[in-house]
């Protein structure tokens, strides 16, 4: 099996860092035209060349909608929806409007800025396909992280019903659930969780971790390489599916 992407225009969010990062370097090798965007213009200057980056906050419509004036004109075929912010770690009755709306805008209405702007022109081009970076937040429920649960089970229900509009446009559109990934972001959730219950990190590392039947940790080179497939000509038939990548996490919260 060999997948190329030679002639094809993809935009991944969020590509300065972490799964984002990781995509965005897997497309480059495999022959794509990558666009990328972030908040963080350090990280996108450590790209390598060729990749195209814009700095654009995605929960702002106006910035989006000026990055895809740029881009839009030459054509698109692959859309990944991947950035993403953890939100609060705190229980419902402590979280302030602004940690709601900040997690919501960023996890959810950034998918629909962007989402809006592509599907014209996969529906003009009668081919396309959208990524959307769920969690298993987005499958299950998950105690003192309910702004962002409430933004991932959107955008499950977001990816479900955007498959069923657009699949007669041979359009498709899939979301990954990426489970526990080893990087940055993981620390960050350990060490908040650590803290909210008064834990030691090293054992909430274990509870995450007896949360999965495989009892694992993924890379976010895992989480690229199933986009790519799942982009590629070999999922043509694949859509509407919420994929885990994630050793099958069957909770995020095992009570010991
Ligand atoms: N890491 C995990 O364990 C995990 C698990 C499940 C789901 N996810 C989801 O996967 C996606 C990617 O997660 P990650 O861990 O690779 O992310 P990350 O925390 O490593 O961040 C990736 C990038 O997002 C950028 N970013 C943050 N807010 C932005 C904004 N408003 N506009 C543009 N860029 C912004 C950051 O600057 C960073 O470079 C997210 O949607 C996340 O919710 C992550």
């Amino acid at each position: 099996m060999q997948i190329s992407f030679a002639g094809k225009r993809v935009m991944i969010t969020a590509g300065a860092a972490g799964m984002g990062r990781a995509t965005a370097m897997a497309m480059h090798k495999l022959g794509a035209t990558v666009f990328t965007c972030d908040v963080d213009e350090q990280g996108l200057a450590s790209l390598p060349e060729g990749i195209t980056t814009f700095v654009c906050d995605v929960s702002d419509s106006s910035a989006v909608n000026a990055m895809f004036d740029q881009i839009l004109p030459g054509g698109l075929d692959i859309m990944v929806n991947n950035a993403g912010i953890g939100g609060p770690t705190k229980p419902v009755e402590d979280v302030t409007d602004d940690e709601w709306s900040q997690c919501m805008s960023v996890c959810i209405d950034s998918q629909f800025y962007c989402t809006r702007r592509v599907v014209p022109v996969f529906k003009a081009n009668q081919s396309g396909v959208i990524i959307n970076l769920v969690s298993a937040a987005g499958i299950l429920g998950f105690p003192n992280r309910s702004p962002y649960v409430a933004a991932k089970w959107a955008v499950s229900g977001f990816t479900k019903s955007m498959a069923m509009e657009l699949g007669q446009d041979n359009i498709r559109v899939n979301g990954i659930v990426p489970g526990n990934v080893n990087g940055e972001r993981m620390e960050r959730v350990i060490l908040a969780h650590a803290e909210a219950e008064g834990i030691d990190p090293a054992e909430v590392r274990r509870l995450y971790a007896i949360g999965t039947s495989m009892q694992c940790y993924v890379d976010p080179e895992e989480i690229a390489d199933t986009i790519c497939f799942l982009c590629s000509d070999y999922g043509r038939h694949i859509s509407g599916q919420i994929v885990g990548v994630d050793g099958f996490t069957e909770t995020l919260y095992p009570r010991t």
